[in-house]
């Protein structure tokens, strides 16, 4: 047997949520039939404008994809309203830029700061390359980050802050005034994780002029209908830009994901419909999952939402297992550090499909009770 690192050798898979490939694997359902609200994606598909383009871009897959990609800058630059040295794209999604800003700032022995419960891959990644998670505290109960936790946690030997915004997976956010105390307070890079910022139609864009510490960090994956593609962007500092392009793959946005994202951007409409129903339906899913006896939800400004189960009669597992046989995917929040195995997150479907979970959902909570 070849020899591993050592970090590899105890290393965790990291648990994404199901695929409707599993689900029809193990319990026969037709895929047509199954209800995806496990990874936060947009129910609604991509904007048409992007199916065309990827469609007609088919004939050139021989050639490699252009990587400097300076109109793609440009374009998501003029999105997200800062200049076009501001901004860097990934290909493998935003997963990719956790990877290559770890790449670009820990040595072994650094320290990252997170807030459980947040999003795994950050330390998933960052504990890659031998960095130490400190961790500060996300309060549950409040849906709110106790700022004083992350500014006890700051040490000479922190290089990275995560601050998730809404936060995934339940769906608070960090005030401005929070994330300019964390920023002030600190030489460490500030990564504001703004991949569902359209949800909540608020975003800390402006920081990037004034502070070159912060990065924030963006996708397609949500709102843009693109998470079959994985890209990512990132938006800081071009001095830490230009630092960070230098170790970048260099070819890992393909000639498909230029395509979409450009006509993307362009489908000014899609963007608006997209963004506009995935509010109405994440206020669908609170009102109703509210109304139902046993269950306990939280408000979100995401497209998911948090849902405690403790008087549910369930463990998040055994739910998801109940919801699973019926063909809904659901996420177990038990693998989220500081969450008990009590708490499940759902993302939105569309409207109909939203009716259909709520009405098994039901159903499964009154076997349990009956
Ligand atoms: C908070 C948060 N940040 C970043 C990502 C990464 O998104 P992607 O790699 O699909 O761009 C996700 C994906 O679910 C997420 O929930």
């Amino acid at each position: 047997m070849v020899k591993t690192r050592a970090v590899i050798d105890e290393y965790d898979t990291y648990v994404p949520g199901r695929s409707k490939k599993e689900i029809t694997d193990k319990y026969g359902i037709d895929a047509d039939d199954i209800l995806k609200l496990g990874s936060n994606e947009n129910p609604w598909g991509a904007s048409k404008k992007a199916q065309k383009a990827v469609a007609e871009c088919a004939i050139e897959m021989n050639r490699y994809p252009e990587s400097n990609h300076e109109y793609l800058k440009e374009k998501i630059a003029q999105y997200a309203g800062v200049r076009q040295n501001q901004v860097i794209v990934t290909g493998d999604g935003a997963d990719e830029l956790l990877d290559i800003i770890a790449k670009t700032l820990i040595s072994e022995g650094d320290e990252f700061i997170v807030h459980p419960p947040t999003y795994t891959y950050y330390e998933y990644t960052f504990k890659l390359y031998n960095a130490k998670p400190v961790y500060a505290r996300w309060d549950v109960e409040t849906n709110t980050l106790d700022v004083d936790s992350v500014l006890d946690a700051i040490t000479d030997k922190t290089k990275v802050i995560f601050l998730c915004t809404p936060n995934n997976p339940t769906g608070g956010l960090i005030s401005h005034d929070d994330i300019v105390r964390i920023v002030e307070a600190t030489d460490a890079l500030v990564v504001v994780d703004e991949a569902y910022w359209e949800f909540a139609e608020v975003n800390n864009v402006d920081l990037l002029d004034k502070y070159d510490n912060v990065l924030l960090l963006r996708t397609f994956s949500k709102v843009m209908g693109l998470a079959g593609l994985r890209v990512g962007y990132g938006l800081a500092s071009p001095e830490l830009l230009e630092k960070i392009s230098r170790i970048k793959p260099v070819f890992s946005v393909t000639v498909p994901s230029q395509k979409a994202v450009l006509a993307t951007l362009d489908d000014k409409e899609y963007i608006e419909e997209s963004t506009r129903k995935s509010i109405e339906e994440r206020e669908y899913l609170y009102e109703s999952v509210k109304a139902i006896d046993g269950l306990d939800i939280y408000a979100s400004k995401s497209n998911y939402l948090l849902v405690d189960l403790h008087d549910s009669g369930y463990t998040a597992a055994e739910i998801t297992e109940a919801l699973m046989k019926r063909g809904v995917i659901v996420r177990d929040c038990t693998s989220f550090r500081d969450l008990d195995e009590y708490y499940m997150r759902i993302s939105i479907e569309t409207h109909p499909k939203n009716e259909r979970f709520i009405e098994i959902l039901k159903e499964v909570i009154d076997e349990r009770r009956n």
